[in-house]
């Protein structure tokens, strides 16, 4: 569907990447972003859009976000953090999200929905992992819920009538990377340039994407793909190792740290060390990344680095 004069709903429209697709869509659309700005930034949505404060997880939000005027929802909404402190809740509240919103949407007949997934639906998958890869068999509560939303994201499209896109992300990198590799480097060694410490052991190796791409993607793929349920892959051909990015952090950083390490093969229970998606789907449509992995790391980082606002948290 073409995303000019449409009414469209971004949830988690003030989280990094659903700011970024609100800027995208509102100098042509109608945009109304919802967020309860648990991991959001207010001033990061885009002014022209009218903005609802509230929590998917209360149903008069969602009724209060989506009309029978809307023509498309992106959903980004979500508790995003694989190592979550409390995985059942996490694994509840996304899955509640995304199922007030579907019913919402069957019920003043709005049949549109973008769906942000992830990666960690596949688990530990042979590489590069095509979207017609089985079985799945995701290793954190984070990717359950992913494919369990996908899941019923199915089932409206072949029961209700719906279009679905359902996008399942890399890493994708911007100058607003919550908790995540880039800015905990960034944190630690404004900390202490002397050391850095890395968890697993430097090797695990995956796919980052940069924000714009990924945001181009979605459009694209939202605008180019017709099909009741459309899934794909967005990333990069390349990836970058944790060793990589402690590398281009301390050169862009302008230190020179010894590196220690917590040992094991990955950075936390749930984390998938090894990641490459294939992205010849998305390819066979017409779309290509045009930034590289190593070059999204630095100019994530650099982005980081250059905004004095910008606190990196640790994950
Ligand atoms: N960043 C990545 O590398 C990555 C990778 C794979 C998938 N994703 C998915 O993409 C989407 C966007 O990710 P992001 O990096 O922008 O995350 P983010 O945390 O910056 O944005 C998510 C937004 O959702 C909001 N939110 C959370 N719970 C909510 C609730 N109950 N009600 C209303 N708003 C709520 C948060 O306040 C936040 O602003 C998420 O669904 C995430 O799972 C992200």
């Amino acid at each position: 569907m073409e995303l000019s004069d449409r009414r469209i709903v971004v949830t988690g429209g003030a989280g990094l990447i659903g700011s970024a697709l609100a800027r995208q869509l509102v100098g042509d659309n109608d945009l109304v972003v919802v967020d309860d700005l648990s991991n959001g930034i207010r001033e990061s949505v885009p002014e022209a859009a009218t903005f609802i404060e509230g929590d998917l997880t209360d149903e008069t939000v969602v009724a209060e976000a989506i009309d029978a005027e809307t023509d498309v929802v992106f959903h980004l909404a979500a508790d995003k953090y694989v190592n979550a402190d409390e995985p059942r809740n996490q694994f509840e509240t996304n899955g509640e999200m995304t199922y007030n919103i579907l019913e919402r949407m069957d019920e003043v007949g709005v049949e549109h929905i973008a769906f942000t997934s992830s990666s960690t639906v596949y688990g530990e998958a042979p590489r590069p992992t095509p979207e017609d890869y089985a079985p799945l068999e995701p290793i954190s509560e984070y990717g359950a819920a992913k494919l369990s939303e996908e899941s019923l994201l199915s089932v409206y499209a072949h029961n209700h009538g719906f279009t679905v896109w359902n996008f399942r992300f890399a890493n994708i990198v911007g100058p607003r990377y919550g908790a995540g590799v880039v800015p905990d480097f960034i944190y630690k060694l404004t900390q202490d340039p002397e050391t850095l410490t890395i968890r697993g052991n430097g090797r695990q190796e995956k796919s980052y994407m940069s924000l714009a791409d990924c945001i181009d993607a979605m459009c694209y793929v939202v605008e180019h793909a017709a099909r009741p349920v459309n899934t794909y892959n967005l990333g990069t051909r390349t990836t970058t190792s944790v060793n990589r990015i402690a590398d281009i952090v301390s050169d862009e950083m302008d230190v020179d740290p010894d590196y220690e390490y917590t040992g094991g093969d990955r950075g936390w229970e749930g984390d998938v060390p090894k990641m490459r998606l294939s992205i010849e789907k998305l390819a066979a449509l017409g779309w290509e990344p045009s930034t590289p992995s190593d070059q999204a790391v630095r100019q994530g980082a650099r982005e980081i680095l250059d905004d004095p606002e910008n606190e990196p948290h640790l994950s």
